[in-house]
């Protein structure tokens, strides 16, 4: 039946065919396979191993500031481009985690409502109709998005672990460097779990120079690192504050992602860009949200222990997928662990794409991950899966490696 709305969507969304393709988003063929699958095998716990958040909930040191702050008449207040306590907590939380000094919180900093929204708001600041954003793949999706609402175009840079899943800057071709306005990198890397290094960093520095390209590094995962990496900054890099910007979020490193709370930092000039859009988009983060960031801010002892928990989670995850078979290795940073798929099955079937074999995955063992296909087949496990002690994750672990064996995989 025909809708009012039928041709007034945006060409942007695609129109009038908006709502009518067939293909379904990868997010939901696992939903419906996790569904179909809980069906076939009513016994059996589902194993999940795709979830992108962390399982505990925030601090109690956190949570009490909320409780405390939340029905304070001082809090009720839009809080616009946000309070001056945060902006100055967040520089002294870069100083603290990442040796960051020299930051003037009112310059440098302005928090965001997580930092997927700060990551839309960044292309509107600066691309124009026929900008091209670099970016990674496989990676995070939105400011390629927002890029092609904008009229922009993305040329993207495959992750493959012969370059340790960074990108080669090299291959990037000259007609495109010279449309290419921003350059997006996200190190701690979702999905890869890899880790950038200084000598990258400047790399990305000199190219950003060289060919007059903005840097967005997306640091969502930055606190969580292991064995010996310590949180590396792109802006703490010699030359990084003049081309670039990097974004925050308390979401995965103080187990916030609910709250909505991260923050931008860099070049004074692209923050009060940024500024200027926010301040035409949201009214700000609520204040006692806010203050309760501050707490977690304030105690980076929060972080420390989740790291010890993936880490030793990742151990036990690590140990057990080399033993079925997978060429598994144990990341720096983040809480995924990205790996080939299979080719097939002892029993003759075949994958195609890391997809195929995800699902497959679901129906056969109730065990959920997620496809990659951009550069290579890999599928994404996530230490973030359900237990609340050290035994439960012996056992998920166990239980996972037990259903898995059952598959007869090939590689
Ligand atoms: C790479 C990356 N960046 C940004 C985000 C957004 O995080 P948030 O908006 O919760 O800060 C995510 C969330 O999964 C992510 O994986």
């Amino acid at each position: 039946m025909a809708n009012f709305f039928d041709d007034k969507i945006s060409e942007r969304l695609g129109g009038a065919s908006f709502g009518k393709s067939t293909a379904i988003y990868k997010f939901e063929i696992i939903k419906r396979a996790k569904a179909a699958a809980k069906k076939a095998h009513p016994g059996l716990d589902l194993i999940d191993m795709g979830v992108g958040e962390p399982d505990w909930p925030a601090d109690e040191l956190v949570v009490n500031v909320l409780s405390e702050e939340a029905g304070k008449p001082e809090n009720r207040w839009y809080a616009d481009n946000g309070i001056p306590e945060f902006q100055e907590a967040a520089a002294g939380y870069l100083e603290k985690v990442y040796g960051l000094s020299g930051l003037i919180p009112a310059e440098h900093i302005i928090h965001g409502i997580g930092s997927k929204p700060v990551l839309a708001l960044l292309p509107i600041c600066f691309i124009n109709p026929g900008d091209i954003l670099l970016t990674t793949v496989p990676g995070y999706p939105v400011t390629a998005t927002y890029t092609k609402y904008l009229g922009g175009e993305v040329f993207n840079l495959p992750l493959l672990e012969s370059n340790s899943f960074l990108p080669d800057l090299n291959l990037v071709p000259q007609p495109v460097l010279k449309k290419a306005k921003l350059l997006y990198l996200n190190y701690p890397n979702n999905p890869t779990g890899a880790v950038a290094t200084p000598e990258f960093f400047k790399q990305v520095v000199d190219f950003a120079k060289r060919n007059n390209i903005i840097v967005i590094h997306d640091s969502a995962y930055g606190a969580l690192t292991y064995d010996g990496y310590k949180p590396l900054s792109f802006l703490s890099v010699e030359g990084a504050m003049d081309v670039g910007l990097e974004v925050h979020s308390l979401s995965k490193a103080f187990n916030m992602t609910g709250w909505r709370i991260g923050f931008v930092c860099g070049n004074s000039k692209a923050v009060k860009a940024y500024a200027s859009v926010k301040d035409n988009t949201d009214s700000g983060q609520f204040r006692a949200i806010q203050k309760a960031a501050i707490q977690g801010l304030n105690h980076t002892e929060i972080t420390d222990r989740t790291v010890i928990k993936y880490s030793r989670r990742f151990n036990l995850l690590v140990d057990a997928l080399k033993e079925l078979g997978f060429d598994a290795r144990k990341p720096k940073g983040a809480f995924y662990c990205y790996v080939k798929a299979p080719t097939g099955t002892e029993n003759g079937k075949v994958f195609n794409s890391a997809s195929e074999f995800s699902e497959f995955l679901i129906h056969e063992s109730l065990i959920s991950t997620v496809p990659w296909d951009d550069a290579g087949k890999f599928i994404r496990f996530s230490v973030t899966f359900e237990a609340d002690t050290k035994q439960k994750e012996v056992e998920v672990i166990n239980e996972m490696k037990e259903r898995i064996k059952g598959l007869k995989l090939k590689f």
